[in-house]
This record gives C-alpha cells, structure tokens and sequence, in this order.
C-alpha cells in the first residue's frame, strides 16, 4: 500500500472512496447529517461510518489534535484495508494533522506477515492526502518526515516480531550489519572472544548457556557537522528463559520481546540517518540469549563486571541489567557523548507502576526529563517519571559483593532496576544519562493507539522528536 501526499484539493483526486474525519460538533454542520444520524454514527473518538453509495468514510475524533487524529487514521486504515476498495483519499486539515495521518496510517496498517502462509489479500494500493491550498512546500517535508519515521518504528517492530528461533545474538548482529550498509553507518561487533579482552564479565555470564555467541553491536551515525553526539544503549535479550532462575510457562510466553530497547535503538540510528540529523549517533546494542544449561551463571554467583564493580546475583531473570551495566560502561570508555540513553524491557514492576502504554524514565537530571516529557507530548509516546530515591538505593546491598543484581524488597522494582544501572555511570555523566524502562510500552497482545498486535516499536518517534529538537 502507498501513500502519497498531493498539491490538490480532496474534490480533484479521483479514488474510490473519500475519508473524512467528524467531531460531534462538525457532524452537527455535515451535509450528510442525517443520513449519519440514521446510521448511529455519533462520532464518537475512532468509531466509523461508511456511506458506500456515496463513496465516503466518515471517523470520529474527539477533537483535531494530533494524538487524536492518529489513533482516528489508524481506525480508518484498519476499515480500509477490511474493504474492497483500491484507492481511498482524505484531507489534510493541518500541519501536524498531516503527521498523525501519516503515522495513523502507516503504524495503524502494519501487520507482520511472515509466518503467515496465507495472509490476508488487501485490494488497497493507494492512499492519497489532499493538501488543500496549505503550504505544499510545508506539508511535504512534514510529510516525508513523518514517513521515515514510521518505516523505521516498522522496522523496529519487525525485528521485535520475529521469533526468537531465527531471530538469535548472532542474527541480530548480521541485521545490524545490513543496516549499517544500507544507510551508510560504521559497524563494529565484537564477538566472545572480544567482550572477553574487554572485561565484559557481566554480560557474558548471561550468555553462557546459550549455543548462540553474545554480541555487543556499535554502529555509528557520523554527520559532516554535528551539534551533538548522543549514545544509545539498547537491552537485546533475543530471549529471556529467566535462565535457572527460569520463568513460569505463561510469564515466558512473549519472552522474544526482550530485545525491543536493542531494536528500537537500531530504528531510532536508522531514522536519525534518514532525516539527515545533525546529530552524531552511537548506538550499543547488548545481544544475549539468557537461557538455562551447565554452564549457565547461577544465584549466588559473583560476577566482577567491566568497570571492576562485584556484583551477586540473587536472580538470573534480572539479567538485562547485568548486561547493561557493562554495555553502559562500555559506550562511556569508548565516546564521549553529550547524552546517554538505554531503553530496556527492564521489569515487569515498570507495567504495575505506570500501567503498560507508558514508559518509565529515570535518572538525575531534570532538564532531561523535561525535554523527554516534551518530545513525549509531541510524539505522542506516553512517559511518566519514576523518581530515584536513597532508601530504594539502599536495597540494593549485598552483604558478599559491592552491589546485588534484586532489591531485597519486592516494591518499587523499576526504580531499583534503574538504581542498578546508575551505579555503572560515571560521576560526570550522572546528568547527561536517562533509563528508559518500554517493558510494558513495546509490546501488545491487544491494538491501542496506532499499535496491533506484537511489537509497538517504542522509544523510536519520542528520540527521533528529541534528536529533532536539538
Ligand atoms: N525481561 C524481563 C522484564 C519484563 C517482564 C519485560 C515482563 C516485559 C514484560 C526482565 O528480565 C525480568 O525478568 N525482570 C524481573 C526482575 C526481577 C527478577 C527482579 C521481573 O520484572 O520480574
Ligand atoms: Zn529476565
Ligand atoms: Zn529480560
């Protein structure tokens, strides 16, 4: 299905049906007023009406803000592609209408087919956006701004999609290699024997039990000029058993999710490259299989992780921190970065916390996570702040090593995770970094918003808006 963005008025592009968006009050004022009234359609937020005869879809919206008109697009793409129509056409109102069309449109349609041997036939092949007299010029850019954006939140969800028997550390390092080819980024992976010389102790345990290699992936994104440099640090547990200390049968289903900060990471890299930021980029990926076995790391083990701090493991199932403590340290000894940002599917506490739209973010500065909130807003990413606090920290003492991989309590789990990583950040970068716990955000069972089934590719519109204000 293409989507295209024309120099016309709605009334001179020929297509099969015309989609139209209604609030209460404009339905009031519609000329097809009372045939909608017949048909119930009260325009109510995404709810739709087709009036096949005439040739028109109609979509409530709560109002014509953005977040809005995404999820209403996403309904209407939905409705579109469940018809039998091949071309559709809608009305750009404004500016950022444009992109939560766009967004609607492209997140709303997605479906990851691949192991579908038959998957649903869609007659639709065009969708065009009349500009109606605003500013081609304007909207155009707006536009293909919007698209790179949801091609690479796409890509995101399709590597977080794919299972985990195909999808391994050692995979996972060839499709980042790709990337980098394809968008002309350097690429570095070091392999086990590396991670070794590299002191990478925590990260390797994880991996151990796994036949799949463990992979730390740096690609870089390097403009002529850039205003900043920013590192991003992605959790990449292609899968998460628990490891010994394994996960019960329904908590493990869904477990090929574990991965999502790395691929997010990946499309946020992928994104800034395209919109060609001026911005240099350096994204870590930490790609581990934590699985059971042997020589699998065990509790009561004691790692002594890169940056030399001893650690006691209590629980193999808090694992992602293991291995991003030493991808944290790694990414500080290797660039100097004017911000540091790890996404991680950490914990399942940040879900009871924040409910599982919203991403928790943590650290210690807090014109980070204003800017964060901003580019949430803008987004239309839900964040919500998880506060750091001493008494949490304070759980976190092991009586044998410096610091335990749990909290010795069983509240406020997502902050005691991020309390973990912040002791893997240096003194002068304790401002410049923030955690960003997408446990529940990057995943769904159940379409919300512009999301379907499966991965929702979190993290990569919030940091492409924030990379964009900078
Ligand atoms: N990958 C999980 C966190 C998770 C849970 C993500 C559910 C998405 C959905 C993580 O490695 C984990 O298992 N965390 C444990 C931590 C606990 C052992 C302290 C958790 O959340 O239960
Ligand atoms: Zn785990
Ligand atoms: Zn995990």
């Amino acid at each position: 299905m293409n989507i295209q963005l024309l120099n016309k008025n709605i009334s001179d592009i020929k297509a099969d049906i015309t989609a139209e968006f209604l609030t209460p009050d404009t339905l009031k004022e519609h000329a097809e007023v009372k045939i909608l009234n017949q048909a119930g359609f009260k325009a109510e937020q995404d709810s739709i009406c087709f009036l096949h005869e005439k040739g028109l879809l109609f979509c409530g919206v709560a109002s014509k803000k953005i977040d809005d008109i995404r999820s209403a697009s996403a309904s209407v793409i939905k409705a579109l592609k469940a018809s039998n129509y091949e071309s559709a056409s809608l009305s750009v109102i404004k500016n950022n209408s444009l992109t939560g069309i766009v967004e609607g449109i492209i997140l709303g349609g997605y479906e990851f087919n691949e192991y579908k041997s038959k998957p649903n036939e869609i007659t639709l092949k065009e969708i065009s956006l009349a500009s109606n007299e605003l500013d081609y010029d304007e909207l155009k850019k707006t536009f293909d701004e919007a698209v790179i954006i949801s091609k690479a939140t796409c890509f995101t969800r399709d590597i977080v999609n794919t299972a985990p028997q195909e999808l391994n550390p050692e995979t996972l390092a060839i499709l980042a290699a790709k990337l980098a080819t394809d968008n002309k980024l350097e690429c570095e992976i070091l392999g086990e024997d590396r991670l070794k010389e590299e002191n990478m102790n925590s990260m390797l345990a994880v991996g151990r039990a796994s036949i799949h290699d463990s992979k730390l992936i740096h690609l870089t994104y390097k403009p002529a000029n850039p205003k900043k440099i920013i590192s991003l640090v992605g959790k990449g547990l292609t899968y998460d058993s628990g490891g010994l200390s394994l996960k019960s049968a329904a908590s493990m289903v869904t477990m090929k999710m574990d991965k999502a900060g790395a691929c997010a990471v990946l499309g946020m890299i992928k994104a800034a490259s395209e919109l060609k930021l001026d911005v240099e980029i350096h994204a870590f990926v930490g790609a581990v299989e934590n699985m059971i076995g042997g020589n699998a790391y065990k509790p009561d083990d004691v790692l002594v992780s890169r940056n030399g701090t001893t650690i006691e493991v209590r629980n193999t199932d808090a694992e992602g921190r293991l291995v991003l403590a030493d991808v944290l340290t790694y990414a500080q000894d290797n660039v100097k970065a004017d911000g540091i940002f790890d996404f991680a599917t950490l914990t399942g506490a940040c879900m009871v916390a924040l409910g599982q739209y919203t991403t928790g973010l943590m650290g210690h500065s807090h014109k980070l996570k204003h800017d964060f909130s901003k580019a949430g807003s803008a987004s239309g990413e839900l964040i919500g702040s998880l506060p750091f606090n001493r008494h949490l920290k304070k759980l976190l003492k092991s009586d044998i090593a410096d610091i335990s991989n749990v909290s010795s309590k069983p509240y406020g789990g997502a902050i005691t995770a991020g309390l973990f990583l912040d002791k893997f950040i240096k003194e002068e970068n304790k401002n410049k970094w923030m955690h960003f716990d997408i446990a529940g955000s990057a995943y769904t069972e159940s379409p919300w918003d512009c999301n379907v089934y499966g991965g929702t590719g979190a993290g990569v519109r919030l940091m492409s808006q924030y990379l964009k204000n900078i």
